[in-house]
């Protein structure tokens, strides 16, 4: 699928914001611990929710998916393998390992790893694993892992890992004893899945701080949660503001799981207005400041909004850098950019943008999510048409993209 945007045409009105994919990636599979039925609500409808809700089906569970609310039974739950067409359709499937090893003392699956924006191992959640009593065989991506029964243990992270921050707190609330995680990642996702949990029972203390202890318990019941809003799908909306906003509000925001791309923006010299759940931003017509952004865990700024704030850098006058710390190859995007009339230079990790330039439509592809993104943003502030090319990447990441953007007045095709 493609898309073709005629850019340059100002957006006004209101963008509300949806449910966090990366949230309802973790909170559906966790909801297998649960012994009773599981509403999760505010889940956005992206594509992998739809894969996560098969892999659901497969393994027994009943599950309906209305109006972004999720409910799920797993009373006739089955220990199954999932199979490899399913697991290797998106990396969140790997938080089904904890999962069926503390539901089932055993999960045997195929976990391809990996992307077009790094090799993205999972050897610290396969250490945590170890750490709380799992015997882990892997032979070609296929993992096969055991346990007499999780017990509580230390777990310190070489890093702030995400992923491995979720599965070892999956691992460990019906593990024996106490665990205790040090190093943990800090994302609001982290909270989310926390809150979700210990609505069900769990005993976890310290979520969204580095170290995270989970007292394992028996039993966890039914019960009801709620998707946090999208910080990155949020970012990439004030970042579209900021490029051809005319008093665009973005609603149903946390301001401060953004903090650090508004502080950035507050140093380019940009204004906009803020309530408690809202944003009004629109495009300068004065000039920018160029600035320096390193990418860093939560609280820092974010890995996923390095790609969707490039073209902003593009408009500062001057040179800005940016240096990403969390994935060895996420500058997919740049080639593009340039190609549509962006100054940036690529030295390793870090990129060099000389503004302002003006982007111009062409005919480019989406290589990954964040990168198709960037993209996205570039073609709405571009003279002319542009073509994306691979656009299902993008839809992966933003739920009911095309109504959004044409709501508030951008000429948007799907094709
Ligand atoms: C989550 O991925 C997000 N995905 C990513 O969002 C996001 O970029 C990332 O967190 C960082 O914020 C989901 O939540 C589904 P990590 P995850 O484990 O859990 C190294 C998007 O665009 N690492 O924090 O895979 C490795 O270099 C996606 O929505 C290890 O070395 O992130 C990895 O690249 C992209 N060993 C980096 O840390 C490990 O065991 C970040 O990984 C784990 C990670």
């Amino acid at each position: 699928m493609e898309l073709k945007i005629k850019g340059n045409k100002l957006l006004t009105g209101e963008i509300k914001i949806s449910g966090a994919k990366n949230s309802a990636l973790a909170l559906i599979p966790i909801a297998l611990l649960s012994d009773g039925v599981v509403t999760i609500d505010n889940v956005p409808e992206v594509n992998d929710i739809f894969v996560l809700k098969e892999i659901l089906e497969y393994l027994g569970a009943k599950v309906s998916f209305d109006n972004n609310v999720m409910v799920i039974d797993n009373k006739k739950l089955v220990n199954k393998e999932i199979p490899e067409n399913l697991s290797k359709k998106m990396r969140a499937s790997y938080y089904f390992m904890p999962v069926l090893l503390s539901k089932f003392k055993k999960v045997e699956m195929f976990f391809p790893g990996g992307c077009a924006i790094g090799a993205r191992p999972i050897d610290q959640t396969l250490k945590a694993l170890r750490a709380l009593g799992g015997v882990v065989d892997e032979k070609d991506n296929h993992y096969c892992i055991q346990t007499e029964g999780l017990v509580g243990g230390h777990v310190y992270l070489d890093m702030p890992s995400v992923g491995a921050t979720v599965n070892t707190i999956i691992a460990a609330v019906k593990a024996k004893g106490l665990t205790i995680l040090e190093n943990a990642a800090k994302e609001p996702e982290i909270v989310n899945i926390a809150t979700f949990l210990n609505a069900m029972g769990a005993k976890i203390k310290g979520a969204g701080t580095s170290e995270i202890r989970i007292q394992g318990v028996e039993k966890l019941k039914g019960c009801y949660t709620e998707v946090i809003p999208d910080r990155i799908e949020a970012g990439t909306y004030v970042i579209a503001g900021a490029l051809v906003g005319e008093n665009l509000k973005i609603s149903n925001i946390i301001p401060e799981h953004i903090e650090a791309l508004l502080l950035k923006m507050n140093e380019m010299g940009i204004k906009y207005n803020m309530d408690d759940d809202s944003i009004v931003i629109s495009k300068p017509d004065y000039k920018l400041k160029p600035v320096n952004i390193k990418t860093l865990g939560y609280p820092g700024f974010a890995t996923d909004l390095q790609q969707p704030v490039t073209p902003l850098l593009t408009m500062c006058t001057g040179i800005s850098k940016l240096e990403e710390t969390i994935y060895e190859n996420r500058f997919n995007n740049v080639p593009f950019l340039n190609q549509m009339g962006s100054n940036i230079e690529i030295d390793g990790r870090t990129i060099k943008v000389k503004g302002p330039t003006k982007f111009k439509g062409q005919v480019v592809e989406a290589t990954d999510l964040r990168a198709g993104a960037s993209l996205l943003l570039a073609a709405l502030s571009a003279d002319g048409e542009t073509t994306i090319k691979n656009v299902e990447h993008i839809l992966r990441g933003y739920d009911k993209l095309v109504e959004k953007l044409s709501a508030v007045g951008a000429d948007i095709e799907l094709k």
